[in-house]
């Protein structure tokens, strides 16, 4: 609930990489739920618990490296691009591995936010709607969960070691 002295302060709260401990810490205290929680999730990292926690309590589960990214620039074996289940279903359905991922996020409501420099894939990165998974699919792309982050754990994310000061202008 808001009280009216906080209305000049924040519209809106969002976080970044919270589990669900971090998130229960957070609303046992705070008077504003999360809009958003951007957490690492593609076919190979699903993070199940804290999606559902984000679905329960009204907070957007917004995927970084949806199409599994860091499993190229950070990964050591396959990368999702190249995973010869997605890229089944890719050429079932005549697209890329890319719109693949992003197709099996949207059913469960979540956000995806892809990155390229590269117009092209810019471009076929947002045309995702004109296809669907079958739920045999979803269900091929769900088996694939590793359960190995790509990125650092959150809880070796502190100031200390990621904090950068940012200078004055
Ligand atoms: N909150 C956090 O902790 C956090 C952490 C990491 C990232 N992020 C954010 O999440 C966003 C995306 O994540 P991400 O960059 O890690 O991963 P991503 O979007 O899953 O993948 C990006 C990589 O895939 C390539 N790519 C893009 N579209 C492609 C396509 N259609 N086919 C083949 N390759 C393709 C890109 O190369 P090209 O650019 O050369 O196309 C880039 O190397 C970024 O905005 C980033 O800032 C947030």
């Amino acid at each position: 609930m808001w009280a009216a002295s906080d209305r000049s302060r924040v519209r809106a709260i969002g976080v970044s990489n919270f589990m669900v401990d971090h998130l229960t810490a957070l609303l046992d205290t705070a008077s504003v739920v999360p809009a958003v929680n951007q957490l690492e999730i593609h076919p190979y990292f699903q993070q199940r618990a804290v999606l559902d926690f984000g679905d329960e309590h009204g907070i957007i589960n917004q995927a970084w490296s949806p199409i599994g990214g860091i499993t190229r620039y950070r990964g050591t074996g396959t990368s999702a691009f190249d995973d010869p289940t997605i890229a089944a279903v890719a050429a079932a359905h005549g697209r890329t591995p890319a719109q693949v991922m992003l197709r099996w996020h949207l059913p469960q409501g979540r956000s995806a936010i892809p990155k390229s420099v590269r117009p092209r894939r810019i471009a076929g990165n947002v045309d995702v709607f004109g296809f669907d998974l079958g739920p045999d699919q979803l269900a091929a792309l769900d088996a694939l969960d590793t359960g190995r982050r790509g990125g650092p754990e959150p809880e070796d994310v502190t100031l200390q070691a990621y904090g950068r000061a940012i200078p004055e202008a």
